[in-house]
């Protein structure tokens, strides 16, 4: 099995049969990813897909094709960020809405429902599955310190948590305000948590968000960059005082 192939049973376990084929046939025509990186291969199995959904007729059968597309950009993304997350921004400039992706659409004859669908970025998606992540692990911290009987520190994950379902919840209404349709994060696993040594782990986690938000924010319309600014500096907040309820609207 490729390692991209593998890359994408382990971190799309549970996709719907007919969605796991067009992932893994999109991978499969590209170059040995040994050759290319992870991202890189994912990256371009997006873009050859998108090409597939632009081509289409813009019908039902175009839906699962610009699903998939949309699911291979934002893993990209994801798989950028954890192999070198300091080349990070330079693969969402390379590939996101104002590089491969966003020229591809450009090129498509405006008005059609595909070309519409796809100006919503993938770092909107990459961005939910992040504040998902979050939202699990505040969750599972705050049941640990519940079961460790301290009052206190379940409070504060509890308010993390609130934060990032918050965030979460705005991204995923901008999604669905550009056109697009939120993937389904329903299959993510649970992190495994441990309140030892929290503090560095919670700080760590932030600054991984903050540099995410930061990486992103550009190719973005400025009605999603206000968006994401807005959490940012939530972020922000939660790294220097590791406590939420930040979110005020
Ligand atoms: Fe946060």
């Amino acid at each position: 099995m490729s390692e991209v192939i593998a890359w994408l049973k382990e971190n799309v376990p549970g996709a719907p049969p007919a969605l796991a084929e067009l992932l893994e046939r999109a991978v499969a025509d590209q170059p040995d990813p040994g050759l290319t990186g992870v991202a890189e291969t994912l990256a371009q199995g997006a873009r050859k897909l998108y090409q597939e959904a632009f081509a289409g007729t813009g019908g039902r059968e175009d839906a699962i094709v610009l699903l998939a597309a949309d699911a291979l950009l934002t893993h990209a993304f994801e798989a950028q960020a954890r192999s070198n997350p300091e080349e990070l921004a330079r693969f969402a400039e390379r590939w996101g809405a104002g590089g491969e992706i966003g020229r591809l659409a450009e090129s498509v004859e405006t008005g059609s429902e595909a070309s519409e669908a796809v100006r919503v970025p993938g770092a909107l998606e990459t961005l939910r599955l992040s504040e998902k992540r979050q939202a699990l692990f505040y969750r599972g911290l705050s049941a640990l310190a519940e079961a460790a009987d301290d009052a206190g520190l379940t409070q504060r994950f509890q308010d993390l948590h609130a934060d990032e379902q918050h965030h979460l919840s705005r991204l995923t209404a901008r999604i669905l305000e550009l056109g697009g349709r939120p993937v389904s994060l329903n299959d993510i696993p649970a992190p495994v948590l441990s309140l030892e040594g929290w503090e560095e782990v919670v700080r760590d986690c932030e600054n991984e968000e903050i540099l995410l938000y930061r990486a992103l924010r550009d190719g973005l319309d400025e009605v999603t960059r206000a968006l994401v600014d807005d959490i940012l500096s939530v972020e922000e907040h939660h790294r220097s005082e590791l406590g939420g309820k930040w979110t005020l609207a």
